[in-house]
């Protein structure tokens, strides 16, 4: 196995507790209660190198997450460095007190997620809408510098404009620094800005779709929007 394919098998023993209630339910709509195993992921080869975008989807409870935490896993065994949106700790100062090195560079980092409005910087995150304390979350994961980045539920809580252009920055930021990009999202609109090199379309029981796209860099590379476009889409989602 090369030092970027990974194994992922991931399947559980089901076993329904027998109350009541449980045995009701079976018996009125014939449901076997008998220990099955459930194969989410059997056996499936992927290969991520470092500095990939790998886009999961599908639907609620198809094996999204699982799959991300289970490479998100891999790779910290593998001695990267990874980094989880969920896991960003966030203080209760202002924004600009708990990034960069100075003013100047807390700024520059939380410009690069999206945030580029001054009255926001200088709020807590507590007073922040969803939509802005995920961008600032996703402010303080670039800041890491870990080698891997992973966001489970991607722009979940973010208007679908906003989303797209997170998307876009994100993938250059994290393709200038050579990071690898890891997200799950049910949500099948920000392919086009994430220009990923893997998509893991995943379906109902081990069933998958592995697409992989060979020249994502270089489509991400020729994509450009323009400083005014990306302020002038900002502008519509403040
Ligand atoms: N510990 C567990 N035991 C048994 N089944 C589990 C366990 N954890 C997850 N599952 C099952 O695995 C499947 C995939 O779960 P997962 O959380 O990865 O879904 P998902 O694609 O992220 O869904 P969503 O979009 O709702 O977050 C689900 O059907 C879930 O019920
Ligand atoms: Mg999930």
């Amino acid at each position: 196995m090369s030092e970027s394919t990974y194994k992922v098998d991931i399947r559980f023993q089901t076993r329904v507790e027998r109350s009541k209630r449980v045995l009701e339910i079976a018996e009125a709509f014939g449901i076997g209660l008998d220990e099955k195993e459930f194969v989410v992921f059997d056996g499936l080869d992927l290969e991520v190198r470092q500095g990939d975008v790998v886009y999961i989807t599908g639907q609620s409870g198809a094996g999204k997450s699982l799959l991300l935490r289970d490479l998100e896993r891999q790779m910290g065994e593998r001695g990267m460095t990874t980094a989880n949106i969920d896991k960003v700790q966030l203080e209760d100062r202002p924004l600009i007190d708990q990034i960069g090195k100075d003013t100047n560079d807390g700024i520059r980092i939380m410009q690069l997620a999206g945030i580029n409005d001054a009255y926001i910087w200088v709020r807590k995150p507590h007073e922040l809408s969803d939509g802005q304390r995920y961008r600032f979350r996703l402010a303080k994961l670039i800041e890491t510098g870990a080698q891997v980045w992973c966001a489970d539920e991607f722009m979940a809580v973010l208007d679908r404009t906003a989303a797209r252009v997170i998307a876009y920055t994100t993938q250059k930021v994290a393709r200038r620094v050579g990071a690898t990009v890891m997200v799950a999202t049910t949500h099948t609109d920000l392919v086009e800005d994430l220009c990923p090199n893997l998509v893991v379309e995943k379906r109902f029981r081990e069933k998958v779709r592995v697409e992989s796209i060979a020249d994502a860099a270089e489509q991400a590379a020729a994509k450009t929007m323009t400083r005014d476009e990306i302020y002038e889409l900002m502008l519509k989602v403040m």
